[in-house]
């Protein structure tokens, strides 16, 4: 079976968050699988340094009227064929979505024309799909344009859209849908490239079954909750993995020390690694970590003002990295100056150093508003460092709190900066308690949350609409 990849990001190219991780390891699973899966992706300004292999296609197309084209070329030395689009005016800038404070103006039109350029580039050569895949709202429009302006010239080509986070949608003016070529939308609905995506995809996946369970509902759905509804039959909950080539404590290349559930001592020396780079004097101290993007989703509006007020008694050791909105990194740095002896805030984004704080840490931080599935979590769980979440979206599918019978983490419901207090003493009480601290952690640590699990079910859902073209006759 022959299935393209269409996403924004991929693992080892170009990331912003978890979805850079889902797109190459759910890649590589399924091409563990025995399908034959490749991957297009833009060739943004940051990837025109990578090593190419001889492979090119020109494409040319237009777009509401607009004669445009774009070269196809293929990066070398991939574990699959990953693609890249290559429009130099509309993608070739460092950054895929904004210039670091804002979101492009253009951002409707780049995604547009690289949806209705990857479905061009599918007729143009030897290679066509059996099925594409688009993930998250950067691809809605090419779900539309598969069942519109493409219908006859693919018209045993199926559509699988993965939603990885509801709450982007990249809404279209009126203007914009024109200008796009995008038509055909319950009246009802507020276009969005999203939109597009729901509405026109022949399966719809969201990334863990409590996500797909809360966007049947508002406010969780962010204004669909009637697509979602309209889609029930199509649409399921599959939750991502992990990839234990790269999240893995016994061999993980970032890191110094390795260790395992049965080889703990590892996790220790990673802590005084972080204790000694950071000036972190009390050993015995617990250290709660967090790496994420900075925006209201991970929790941040109550996240500062509960640790504020918790470190003025607390003995404890508080160390964050992220990027994102200024307003958080305005909070964050006032509250490591405030806490000079218990906060570190690192402002940036660095791929080793969120192994090592995975590493280190005996609690991670992650109180998300919502969250589809999220993977700190997960990799968290596998280093044995105990995720204090709020039961939500895929946190509550993969975080057992103390509340229950066999807990693997720290979980509360309301997302108030007084039930994360709570929350954060109980972390400082288990953690008194060495015995039952390391027992939780070591479960933790058996916890599998694996992407072969995930690529079989995604598999299955190729393959029914495999089935249903057959019946069909096509
Ligand atoms: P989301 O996709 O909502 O950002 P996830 O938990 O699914 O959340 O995935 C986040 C991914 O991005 C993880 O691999 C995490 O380690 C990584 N990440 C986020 N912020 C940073 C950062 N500042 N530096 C390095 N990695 C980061
Ligand atoms: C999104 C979500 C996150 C999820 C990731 C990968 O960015 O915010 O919860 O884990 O995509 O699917």
């Amino acid at each position: 079976m022959r299935v393209l990849f269409l996403c924004s990001e991929y693992e080892g190219l170009i990331k912003t968050g978890g979805l850079a991780d889902a797109t190459r390891a759910l890649a590589m699973a399924l091409q563990q699988e025995g399908v034959d899966v490749r991957v297009m992706l833009p060739r943004y300004g940051s990837l025109y340094g990578k090593p190419l292999a001889p492979y090119w296609q020109s494409v040319y197309l237009s777009l509401g009227g607009e004669p445009m084209g774009c070269a196809v070329r293929q990066l070398a030395g991939q574990e699959l064929p990953v693609y890249l689009l290559e429009h130099h005016q509309l993608f070739g800038r460092e950054r895929p979505y904004d210039d670091g404070q804002h979101g492009y103006q253009d951002n409707s039109r780049r995604f547009s024309f690289f949806c209705k350029a990857a479905l061009q580039w599918c007729i143009e050569q030897d290679w066509t799909p059996d099925l594409i895949h688009g993930h998250d709202w950067q691809t809605g429009a090419a779900a539309c344009y598969l069942k519109t302006l493409y219908r006859a010239a693919l018209p045993n080509c199926r559509f699988v859209f993965t939603v990885h986070n509801g709450a982007y949608q990249q809404p279209l003016s009126s203007q914009e849908v024109q200008a796009n070529e995008l038509s055909g939308l319950h009246p009802a609905v507020r276009p969005s490239l999203l939109a597009y995506g729901l509405s026109y995809t022949d399966k719809l996946v969201t990334v863990s079954q409590g996500y797909a369970a809360e966007l049947l509902e508002e406010p969780a759905a962010n204004g669909l909750s009637q697509i979602y509804q309209q889609r029930r039959q199509d649409f399921s909950g599959i939750l991502n993995g992990v990839d234990d080539q790269i999240w893995d404590p016994a061999i993980d290349p970032y890191l110094t020390h390795h260790f395992s559930a049965a080889k703990l001592a590892g996790k220790a020396l990673c802590k005084q690694q972080l204790h000694a780079q950071y000036q972190l004097p009390q050993a015995d101290w617990p250290l709660y970590v967090a790496v994420s993007r900075l925006t209201s989703q991970k929790g941040y509006d109550y996240l500062i003002p509960a640790l504020e007020q918790w470190l003025i008694s607390a003995s404890a050791y508080v160390v964050m990295m992220g990027t994102g909105e200024s307003r958080y990194v305005e909070a964050l740095q006032r509250l490591a100056s405030r806490y000079p002896e218990q906060v570190r805030f690192i402002h940036g984004f660095d791929e080793g150093l969120s192994h090592l704080l995975e590493a280190a840490g005996d609690f991670f931080l992650m109180p998300s508003l919502f969250e589809p599935c999220g993977l700190n979590q997960l990799y968290s769980l596998k280093y044995g460092t105990l995720p204090l979440v709020r039961a939500t979206g895929g946190l509550k599918d993969t975080v057992q709190g103390l509340e229950q019978p066999a807990p693997t983490g720290i979980s509360f419901d309301a997302p108030t900066p007084d039930a994360l207090l709570q929350a954060l003493n109980q972390a400082q009480q288990l953690y008194a308690q060495p015995k039952k601290f390391q027992q939780i952690r070591k479960r933790a640590m058996q916890q599998r949350f694996d992407w072969k699990t995930a690529a079989a079910a995604y598999l299955a859902l190729y393959q029914q609409l495999r089935e249903c073209r057959t019946e069909q006759g096509l």
